[in-house]
């Protein structure tokens, strides 16, 4: 998402008061703590403090934070953030994962959902990922992994994304995941004091079952020539 949802000038948990819930909490083990997703070059999971380093050296640039809403601008800051994803997933609301590669444990990026309707029917996805790993697969494989969360654990139907129309990566990104793109929010999305218009995406459910099936299907016949 374009606009990260992580407000700090909201976050009173500093201040005693207790973080609200949207989402009427049920037993399901993500909320307790995020599942390790693992793919064959990418795995994803949950943030720890210790990930705040590394995220502030690969995502506060500009190159990576110019057409996101402002990451915060210290270590200390990723620290509070990384605290605030944890209390927003215990509450069933939110989910955030950091990036790392195989074998690797350091945080490279991060996936994140949340829900826009009560239980996750309705979710939006953002991602942003150190530019010394954009082009390599990293984010193909990372949302391949997030979106079975998304469809499979989270059981949303329509997964949303919003783009900067001027984000040629970010655009390009979701088209090749399979996001479909719905129109244009004229004026959305405030950065730098200048409203900005971005591109409405979405991903439903049936449709990212039949591409499973479609891709299964052609595997099948590339095994059998
Ligand atoms: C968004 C992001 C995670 C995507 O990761 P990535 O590794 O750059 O993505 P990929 O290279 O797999 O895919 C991007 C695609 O857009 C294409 N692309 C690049 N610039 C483009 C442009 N100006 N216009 C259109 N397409 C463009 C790329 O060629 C690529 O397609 P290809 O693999 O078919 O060539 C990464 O660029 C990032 O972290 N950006 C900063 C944060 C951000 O903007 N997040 C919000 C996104 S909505």
């Amino acid at each position: 998402m374009e606009r990260m949802p992580y407000r700090p000038d909201l976050d009173m948990t500093a201040l005693g008061t207790r973080p609200t819930t949207t989402t009427e909490i049920t037993s399901s083990d993500w909320k307790q703590s995020l599942p390790v997703l693992a793919g064959t070059q990418v795995v994803l999971r949950e943030l720890r403090a210790s990930d705040a380093a590394s995220l502030f050296a690969l995502i506060t640039c500009e190159e990576v934070s110019r057409f996101i809403s402002p990451p915060p601008t210290t270590v200390g800051g990723f620290e509070r953030f990384i605290a605030w994803t944890h209390r927003q997933r215990s509450a069933g609301t939110y989910a955030c994962f950091a990036v790392t590669l195989k074998g690797f444990d350091t945080a490279i990026g991060i996936f994140q959902v949340r829900e826009t309707e009560p239980g996750f029917s309705t979710a939006e996805w953002g991602f942003a990922i150190g530019s010394a790993f954009w082009g390599s697969g990293v984010f193909h494989q990372g949302a391949e992994l997030l979106l079975e969360f998304a469809f499979e654990t989270l059981n949303v139907h329509r997964l949303e994304a919003r783009a900067n129309v001027k984000n040629g990566r970010g655009n390009g990104a979701l088209l090749k995941i399979g996001a479909v793109q719905e129109g244009v929010l004229r004026k959305s999305f405030l950065r730098n004091g200048q409203y900005l218009d971005q591109v409405l995406y979405a991903i439903v459910d049936d449709d990212w079952r039949d591409s499973l099936d479609a891709a299964a299907q052609v595997s099948s016949l590339v095994s059998v020539h």
